[in-house]
């Protein structure tokens, strides 16, 4: 679809408000393929848009918007601010939470993932706060992708899905 004469090179930029009705139809698909988010989709455009939202980017592959990262502020009772506080001592302040990424499944393995992730990690350490994230441990394909980019492990634990407690791990982004 997106490679019939060679290898596209994606383009991440600040999401727009027109861009929220392509990433719910991404989000979808994502949903529909990969089980991301185990909250389900039930409303899309709402999960892309939380109170908290701090700063959010899409990624383009030839003209289409293919991904979706976002960083979002952690309150004192998020479980990953409070694992981050008993391993670093560093307060919910000091820190943000990367989230809401994905890629849509056939533009994957084009380093959209990664220009996203590290789009979103420069603008925390420009902020100078620590990004940190959650992930199921059944993503696989993330955890593997994370840690590839320099994201430790520092808890593994449980996330309320609302249908139940799914395995997930916590993670500190690299420090800058
Ligand atoms: C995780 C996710 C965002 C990665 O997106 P992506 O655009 O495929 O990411 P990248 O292309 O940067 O990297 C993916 C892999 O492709 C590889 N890759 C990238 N370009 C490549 C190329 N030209 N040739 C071969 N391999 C390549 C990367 O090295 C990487 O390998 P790794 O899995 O060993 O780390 C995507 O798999 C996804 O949306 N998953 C479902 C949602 C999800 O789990 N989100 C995370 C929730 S916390």
């Amino acid at each position: 679809m997106f490679e019939p004469h060679g290898q596209p090179t994606p383009v991440v930029r600040g999401r727009r408000a027109d861009d929220v009705s392509a990433c719910a139809t991404a989000l979808v698909a994502v949903h529909e393929t990969d089980g991301y988010p185990v909250e389900g989709v039930t409303d899309p455009e709402a999960w892309l848009t939380p109170e908290n939202l701090l700063r959010a980017w899409v990624a383009e592959l030839a003209g289409e918007v293919v991904g979706h990262v976002c960083l979002t502020a952690p309150t004192d009772s998020n479980p990953v601010a409070a694992t981050v506080r008993a391993h670093t001592g560093t307060e919910a302040a000091g820190l943000v939470v990367l989230g809401r990424l994905f890629v849509l499944p056939e533009a994957r393995r084009h380093r959209a993932g990664e220009l996203l992730t590290r789009t979103a990690t420069d603008y925390a350490a420009v902020a100078g706060r620590r990004p940190v994230l959650e992930v199921m441990d059944k993503d696989r394909a993330a955890i593997r992708f994370y840690e590839r980019l320099g994201w430790r492990r520092i808890a593994t634990t449980g996330h309320d899905s609302g249908h139940g407690r799914v395995p997930a791990h916590h993670y500190l982004g690299p420090a800058r």
